[in-house]
């Protein structure tokens, strides 16, 4: 009878600790996974799978810095932002969807999250068309695996992972970089608006296939990167395309919170690549970095006429320049970008930041 009693005592106890571990791991991630939408800032390797894709970024001297100093298809010397934000809100950062396999566990693997971003694309179709996944093809693929989740766990219970998903997006700067006045007749704000609203419609069909938790990366001052600084013979920013940059962020942060107002259960955390650069910019030391004009790897002025290839030079202290090759920040920026996206305060991350979209 004693023992009994003492066992069931013990049995209880452990019980309430196993419930008590259970909750306290609930409360620090509450996001089961994430879905990642976007371009070469985002993109973990599925243009390697890309058999006519010019842009790939699975050669030296990219990955210098990745474990094994491989070449993953990452367009960094290491780990790109994406890396670092699933990283820094607990959760694995997702393989690129063109990687799984088919004899996988497929439902297994959408429900461990998913990187769809493919280097070059674009809002528009047009942006790069033939060397990339465009952002409504990865659409199309996220909505596929929509319907095998759906169809493998039932409607209810796929919703559900979802909605607490986190889906991030890393997409504009090409279509801007793309930008040519003389082909398209548009002004920069007629061009910006037509980004927007063209997102709009592209957000909306990911609401209607569950995504409920939008973490929106905006456009850095990209007229910055050491490719645009070099077509200036005194190497400064590029206007026009910082200008277009501003207009898109400001559209795309007052849509989603017009999406908010508007949409059951939609929430987001949108943060301000663009502020949180350009304070690196204007004051460099105090982040750590003593060359944030040229690239790290390239070849010619600015390391900018050559893109990041095996014969290029490449510098040898990555951890203080902020441009990685022409386009990309190196691993150190783009882990501090991450930061300040995870754990940042208003006006660099609002109106929440992406840790208190993950604990929605
Ligand atoms: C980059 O990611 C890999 C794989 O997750 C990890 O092993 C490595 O430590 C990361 N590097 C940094 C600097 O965080
Ligand atoms: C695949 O994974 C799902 C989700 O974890 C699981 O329910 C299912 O049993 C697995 N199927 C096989 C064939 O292992
Ligand atoms: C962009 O350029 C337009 C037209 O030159 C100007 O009216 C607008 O104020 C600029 N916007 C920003 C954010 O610099």
């Amino acid at each position: 009878m004693d023992s009994c009693r003492c066992c069931d005592y013990v049995m209880k106890m452990m019980y309430l600790l196993l419930c008590l571990i259970l909750l306290h791991g609930h409360a620090k991630a509450s996001s089961p996974a994430m879905y990642v939408f976007g371009d070469s800032l985002a993109d973990v390797g599925n243009n390697n799978h890309i058999t006519f894709s010019l842009l790939k970024a699975n050669f030296p001297h990219n990955g210098i810095d990745y474990p094994g100093h491989k070449a993953t298809g990452r367009f960094s010397n290491g780990n790109n932002s994406v890396d670092f934000l699933a990283d820094y809100l607990g959760l694995p950062s997702p393989p690129p969807y063109l990687s799984i396999k088919s004899n996988a566990n497929k439902t297994q693997a959408f429900l461990n999250g998913l990187n769809f971003a493919s280097g070059g694309a674009g809002v528009f179709d047009s942006t790069n068309q033939d060397h990339c996944l465009s952002f409504n093809q990865q659409i199309n693929y996220y909505s596929s695996v929509f319907t095998t989740l759906a169809q493998q766990l039932g409607s209810t219970e796929a919703e559900n992972h979802l909605s607490k998903s986190i889906f991030t997006f890393v997409i504009g700067s090409n279509d801007i970089f793309a930008y040519d006045p003389d082909k398209t007749k548009l002004t920069t704000q007629q061009y910006a608006q037509s980004m927007v609203s063209t997102l709009q419609g592209q957000l909306k069909t990911l609401y209607n296939l569950g995504a409920r938790k939008f973490l929106f990366v905006g456009t850095g001052p990209i007229g910055c990167c050491p490719s645009q600084r070099a077509k200036s013979k005194t190497n400064e920013c590029n206007a026009v395309t910082d200008n277009l940059s501003t207009q898109y962020n400001k559209g795309t942060s007052s849509l989603l919170n017009q999406l908010k107002s508007s949409l059951t259960g939609f929430s987001y955390s949108f943060f301000d690549t663009f502020s949180s650069l350009m304070q690196c910019i204007q004051n460099p030391a105090s982040y750590g970095f003593t060359e944030i004009k040229a690239a790290c790897c390239g070849l010619g002025n600015m390391n900018a006429k050559l893109a990041c290839i095996p014969l290029s030079s490449y510098c040898s202290d990555r951890k203080k320049y902020m441009f990685w090759d022409p386009y990309h920040p190196t691993e150190i920026a783009a882990a501090l970008l991450a930061s300040t996206a995870v754990n940042g305060a208003p006006p660099l991350v609002f109106p929440i930041n992406a840790m208190q979209l993950s604990a929605i």
